[in-house]
């Protein structure tokens, strides 16, 4: 573990380093638990460095076993070396020199999965964000940048695949048993990008030809015998280089591209410079063992880290608080390939409910920070959904205030000027600036203020003038560090619709700038006034969900009926109806706890209906309004002094309505849709299959029985189908025998396939209500958990966590207990993941006192732990101040 545990980092201290690194020459000779690094690093002092100032090179948890000065000893007074850090002294004021470092590394014993490491018998590298220092002693910084030289020596029989980035320079037997393989990557590259990959691997070969006619090899790497499985990720990489060419004009730029499976793996992938190391659970599928949901996983994930290549790689990020200059521009990239690939705007939707659920909780709780932070004292926490999804809004937001040509023109001044640099957020914005005229000054606050902001609207109607107002305020709240805001410049797309069903063309519009549809909200309070306006309009705003806001705004249920009926933005739709069916779901959980009545107001489930039955619609839409807001959306939406069970028992009530009044259609859904006998996993058929199984879950309501799922899971022909039935049949039927029927013989069938396993303990992770924890504990001491794979203990242990809000926040205290335990167990072999799972406490002072209590006092325990990460000490620390 890292010792520099409190040491805090502050942008403002960026300076570059006084020597620049010109080539890295690395030679690996693998071992189990002794490997042999050998790095030759050639440097000189950059121009205007100060002439004595020493060479500082990090490092983590090393010793060091040689060093020479240019091939010879060096005096042993020239240098220090401790596990952190080798400081270098006397070293030539202008002339190139070479330092040649020597380390042993144990990547067998690397439970931390930073640096080298093995899973499975399979050496792997993760390296970002600062995991390069466990390898060797290096300018483990972004803006370092050099062409890499790699060599791999290993034992023959055991690694026949030896891989690393770039091109293939040559390989082949080496004497006593060993083999060896030397890569070349003519492009300049940080170390985070750095990879290597050795073992026993199967392989899957296909090309690309690119738009200038040049043929890439692509290969994906697997376990053995997990061949058949990633001809889904293949196609979806071939789709994502096609439209990357197509849409931003962006050419692959090696001869060779892989991607390489593994089962132990703290994230989802890594973009690793032509050698992109994933998570086996987004690589791997057939219609057998993978969702509808794992497939658009898979889809994007795949996209997401072959366009780093050029949003991230070929232009990288100066310094650790420019995160997101590559990862929410990248996320806006594949969330655009996926909306191009699948339905715009069930992919707006399905964005908008993830923004929602966990970046806006987020950004409203302790651990809130700008998109493009100031400082941080673990980097590693900072892999976001402000940082990912957040940035990704604010690049969107770019794109809808200046257009798609202006955007595009900015995009490829931005590839233009800073290929093969180490950029800053300013430097992008800079681009949009020179390439549309516009000053994007105020706008650029989205980078530095934390918090979401609310925008309080109301609206009058002048009708013998013909003239509307809408009156706006903007807020946003105070978060950690930052009291005072100042208004932001807020880009909202709009309609006015008219009771014809057609939208009033305002003959003037006053206080505020429009561009298109598009209204600009630049002050605190602003009045805008609409003149020409024939009869009282209905408002649709924040269609496409131009800005991540919350809008405040006392909107009738009949006008919001209207929207979810007839807007035109299909996204608007759904979000009106959303409009409607929360503050229902608010009042449920209120009188739920307080006592009183549940009633629903029947528009709601009459607009449900009636938008779900419509046949002109998509199913993948329709399934999208059956889901009504999920229980965490309602906590969000109350805001304080949350009750889980009441928020659960309020929702229930609704749905049971819903359920009951909508069974005739209910009962047709599920028998119209079925896709038996035909998998594809394309988005049109992955929309019945939703909308199908949404219907399963409110006929299982509404009969009372499972029967109906029973069958359904009995006669699944896909992964689909069948983890959907267990889920309604474990929650909504817990103790029924057809559920211990169906989960025994899901367990039996797929006891072999660790990632199906993981549904399985997730399905039952997420049962409602206080028996949850003992599940979860017993789930543990089955033979199929291994507390040291990431994938499993997020399966059980953080899907209770996080997706479980009765489960875990049982009044007792219980749930919060067993997270401390798991937290100060998980920590000291894989710190990243403990942090991680951790988040899941972020909202508790949102609880009501008897849980924040209890949720106080585990947070407490993890605190005051003798011996704790910086990655948990730093999240522990924050949700407590
Ligand atoms: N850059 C990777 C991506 O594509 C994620 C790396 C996360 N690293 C970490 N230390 N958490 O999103
Ligand atoms: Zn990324």
């Amino acid at each position: 573990m890292r010792t520099e545990n409190g040491r805090i980092i502050h942008l403002a201290d960026y300076r570059p380093t006084d020597f620049v690194l010109e080539r890295v020459d690395l030679t690996f000779e693998l071992d189990p638990t002794n490997t042999k690094v050998d790095a030759r690093l050639i440097f000189h002092r950059r121009e205007g460095a100060d002439p004595g100032a020493p060479l500082v090179l990090d490092g983590d948890e090393l010793s060091l076993s040689g060093l020479l000065f240019d091939q010879g000893e060096i005096p042993a007074s020239q240098y220090d070396a401790t596990p952190e850090s080798l400081t270098i002294r006397d070293l030539p004021a202008q002339t190139p020199f070479e330092i040649t470092i020597t380390t042993f590394i144990n990547p067998e014993a690397n439970t931390q999965l930073m640096g080298l490491y093995r899973t499975n018998g399979i050496y792997c590298t993760q390296c970002e964000a600062e995991g390069f220092r466990r390898i060797t002693y290096f300018p483990d910084r972004p803006d370092v940048l050099a062409p890499y030289t790699i060599t791999i020596i290993a034992d023959k029989a055991a690694n026949p695949v030896l891989l690393s980035n770039g091109n293939f320079l040559g390989g082949g037997g080496y004497d006593e048993g060993r083999a060896f393989a030397a890569w070349f990557d003519p492009h300049p590259k940080p170390s985070y990008l750095f990879a290597l990959v050795a073992g026993d691997l199967g392989v899957v070969e296909d090309t690309f030809t690119t738009m200038s006619g040049r043929e890439v090899a692509l290969k994906i790497y697997v376990e053995h015998g997990k061949e058949a499985r990633v001809g889904y990720a293949m196609d979806a990489l071939k789709r994502s280089m096609k439209w990357d060419e197509e849409v931003f004009g962006r050419e692959y730029d090696l001869d060779i591209f892989m991607i390489v499976a593994v089962s132990d793996f703290n994230m989802g992938a890594m973009e690793n410079k032509g050698l992109n190391v994933f998570n086996d659970k987004y690589v791997l599928a057939d219609p057998e063992i993978a969702t509808d949901a794992d497939y658009a996983n898979i889809e994007a994930i795949i996209a997401h880290e072959y366009f780093h290549n050029w949003t991230g790689n070929r232009i990288t990020c100066r310094d650790w608080f420019q995160l997101c200059l590559k990862e929410g521009l990248t996320v806006y990239r594949d969330h655009e390939f996926s909306a191009d690939q699948r339905s715009r705007a069930v992919k707006r939707i399905a964005e908008v409910r993830h923004l929602k659920s966990e970046q806006f909780p987020e950004d409203a709780g302790p651990l809130a920070h700008p998109v493009r932070p100031t400082k941080y004292r673990e980097i590693n926490n900072f892999y976001t959904t402000t940082v990912y999804e957040k940035g990704s809004e604010v690049t969107r937001m770019i794109a809808t205030i200046l257009g798609p040509q202006l955007f595009k023109a900015g995009m490829d001044l931005y590839f233009e000027r800073h290929d093969g640099e180490a950029a800053t957020i300013e430097d992008f914005v800079k681009c949009f600036e020179d390439a549309s005229g516009r000053d994007l000054t105020q706008f650029s606050l989205w980078y530095h203020q934390a918090g979401t902001p609310l925008v309080s609207v109301s609206s009058a109607f002048d009708q013998p003038k013909g003239v509307f107002t809408l009156s706006f305020e903007q807020l946003v709240p105070p978060t950690p560090g930052q009291s005072a805001k100042e208004p932001m410049h807020i880009p909202l797309r709009f309609g006015l619709l008219l009771p014809d069903g057609t939208e009033a063309k305002p003959t003037a519009i006053e206080g505020a700038e429009v561009t298109g549809d598009v209204l600009h909200l630049t002050r605190r309070n602003q009045v805008v006034t609409f003149s020409g306006i024939a009869g009282r309009p209905v408002v649709t705003l924040n269609r496409g969900f131009s800005a991540p806001v919350n809008v405040h705004f006392e909107q009738a249920p009949a006008d919001l009926a209207h929207i979810a009926r007839h807007d035109a933005d299909l996204f608007a739709r759904w979000q009106a109806f959303s409009d409607i069916a929360l503050p229902n779901l608010v009042e449920a959980a209120r009188k739920a706890r307080d006592g009183g009545e549940i009633t629903v107001d029947p528009l709601l489930a009459e607009t449900l209906i009636a938008v779900a039955g419509d046949e002109t619609l998509e199913p993948a839409f329709r399934a999208q309004i059956l889901a009504l807001p999920s229980e965490a959306d309602v906590a969000r939406e109350h805001g304080s002094n949350n009750d889980p069970d009441a928020i659960r028992a309020g929702r229930e009530a609704v749905l049971s309505v819903v359920a009951h009044q909508g069974a005739a259609l209910f009962a047709a859904l599920f028998d119209r849709n079925h896709t038996r006998g035909s998998f594809t996993p394309d988005a049109a058929s992955a929309g019945k299959r939703t909308l199908r199984n949404a219907a399963l879950g409110y006929l299982a309501i509404a009969e009372g029985t499972p029967e109906r799922a029973a069958k359904a899971f009995a006669t699944a022909d896909n992964m689909t189908d069948l983890s959907a039935a267990l889920t309604v049949l474990a929650h909504r039927f817990p103790e029924a025998p057809e559920t211990e029927a169906a989960l025994e013989s899901f367990r039996a069938r797929f006891a072999e396939n660790p990632l199906v396993i993981d549904k399985w303990f997730a399905i039952q992770a997420t049962i409602p209500g206080s028996g949850a924890l003992a599940r979860v504990e017993r789930l543990m001491e089955s033979p199929l958990f291994n507390g040291s794979n990431p994938n499993r203990v997020r399966a059980l242990v953080g899907t209770f966590a996080f997706s479980n809000p009765t489960g875990f926040n049982r009044p007792d205290g219980e749930g919060y207990r067993f997270l401390a335990s798991q937290i100060l167990e998980i920590d000291p072999k894989n710190p990243q993941l403990a942090a991680r799972i951790l988040t899941s406490m972020r909202s508790w002072r949102a609880l009501e006192e008897v849980r924040a209590e209890h949720a106080l006092n585990a947070l407490r325990r993890i605190a005051g732990a003798e011996k704790l990460s910086a990655d948990v000490s730093d999240i522990v620390e924050r949700m407590l101040n």
